[in-house]
């Protein structure tokens, strides 16, 4: 029994032809920098918002839609530094440049690129956190490349973090004046909206009827995510289908929501420095064959892992209460009994290891 018959409507990758209830923020993206950059003058712009807010779409919707000035869209999860987002937009104009190039040669081929195409550019740079957070050096130069350079060219940085806990006051001054933007959580009426707009897209009009949407809408309120509503609705397909049902059921989607990790994003991640990775990663390989795990096991194979990254002096019980207070791994101190003392336990509940484990890998080797 087939439910979903179009499967990539609800694919991350899909844009859709328009966007519900964002009217408002992509109105003061047009009047803050669109506008402003198609007329030569240079702004920049921090977007933030929890994970499935939207701001990944909006971007990618704006990047399609808008024609002058170029929008262009670079996804910087896996980079550390300004230099790798630049050589990443060139490559989308089919120009090659070593990893090596300076940025002055870098912004000569951009300024040059410019001239030819005739139109201003804005650089969106989606998952920025750790560019933000470490690469003064570079994004020094992106600031002042105007005066340096001569190269006109808006910014948009694209994060989770509220910007005010993303940088300190010293660097808000060196780095100059950004407008702000928050996405805020969707509405229970908005993501029916939503997964509703995608279920007439992607399902058989028999798979589905409006209570399952609505209670679908419900269960994802609590996140205030389209993300988890749309992840949900195309679970809830598969688990029906694997059932033989030619419709979603509501135990269809409560089965959906249990295997989602809401908090266990790619962004959540993006937004861990190295130093977190190589510990979360000490942590999982305890804990691919274990329920639970303890600090000695995690420093085992921390030795391993710090060393094969390179990198040393790890403060471990910081880290570990940093991932803690990330709410990726879960801990509880227990007795050892006839007066042994107490021992930390650390699980993970969210997320498979294996699939947690792919995706630090995937952020580490980058
Ligand atoms: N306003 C909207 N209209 C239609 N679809 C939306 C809207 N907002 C989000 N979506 C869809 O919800 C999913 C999550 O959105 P998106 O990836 O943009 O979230 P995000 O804010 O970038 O999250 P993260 O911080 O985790 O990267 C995507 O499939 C996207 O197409
Ligand atoms: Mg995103």
């Amino acid at each position: 029994m087939v439910i979903l018959v179009n499967p990539s409507i609800l694919e991350s990758s899909f844009i859709p032809d328009r966007l519900i209830a964002r009217d408002g923020e992509i109105d003061r993206i047009m009047e803050t920098v669109i506008k402003p950059t198609r007329n030569g003058i240079t702004t920049n712009l921090i977007l933030y918002g929890d994970s499935g807010t939207g701001k990944t779409v909006t971007m990618r919707y704006l990047a399609r839609e808008i024609r002058d000035p170029y929008v262009i869209y670079v996804n910087a999860i896996a980079y550390r530094y300004v230099k790798n987002v630049l050589i990443d937009f060139l490559s989308k104009f089919g120009i090659i440049v070593p990893e090596r190039s300076s940025y002055a040669s870098l912004f000569t081929r951009i300024e040059s690129l410019m001239k030819d195409q005739g139109k201003n550019v804005i650089l969106v740079i989606d998952e920025a956190a750790n560019i933000l957070k470490s690469d003064y050096d570079g994004l020094y130069y992106l600031f002042r490349s105007k005066d340096s350079f001569d190269v006109n060219i808006s910014t948009i940085f694209v994060v989770m973090e509220d910007p005010t806990i993303l940088f300190d006051a010293k660097i808000r001054k060196s780095y100059g004046m950004f407008g702000e933007i928050k996405f805020r959580r969707y509405t229970k009426a908005e993501i029916y909206q939503i997964v509703m707009n995608r279920a007439v897209q992607s399902l058989t009009d028999g798979g589905y009827d409006d209570d399952v949407l609505d209670y679908i809408a419900e269960v994802s309120a609590e996140y205030g995510s389209a993300r988890v509503g749309i992840d949900i609705l195309a679970k809830a397909a598969h688990i029906a289908e694997y059932r033989r049902s030619p419709k979603i059921s509501f135990d269809d989607v409560r089965a959906a929501r249990s295997m989602i990790s809401p908090f266990v994003t790619e962004s959540k991640l993006a937004s861990m420095d190295y130093e977190d990775l190589i510990v979360l990663l000490a942590v999982c390989r305890c804990l691919s064959t274990a329920r639970f795990t303890d600090v000695e096991c995690v420093s085992r194979n921390l030795g391993v892992i710090s060393e094969q990254y390179g990198k040393k002096d790890i403060n471990l019980y910081e880290r570990i209460r940093r991932l803690e207070n990330n709410g990726i791994i879960s801990s509880s101190i227990e007795g050892q009994g006839r007066g042994e003392g107490v021992k930390k336990v650390i699980s993970i509940y969210d997320i498979p290891i294996s699939v947690l484990t792919e995706k630090i890998e995937n952020l580490l080797n980058a």
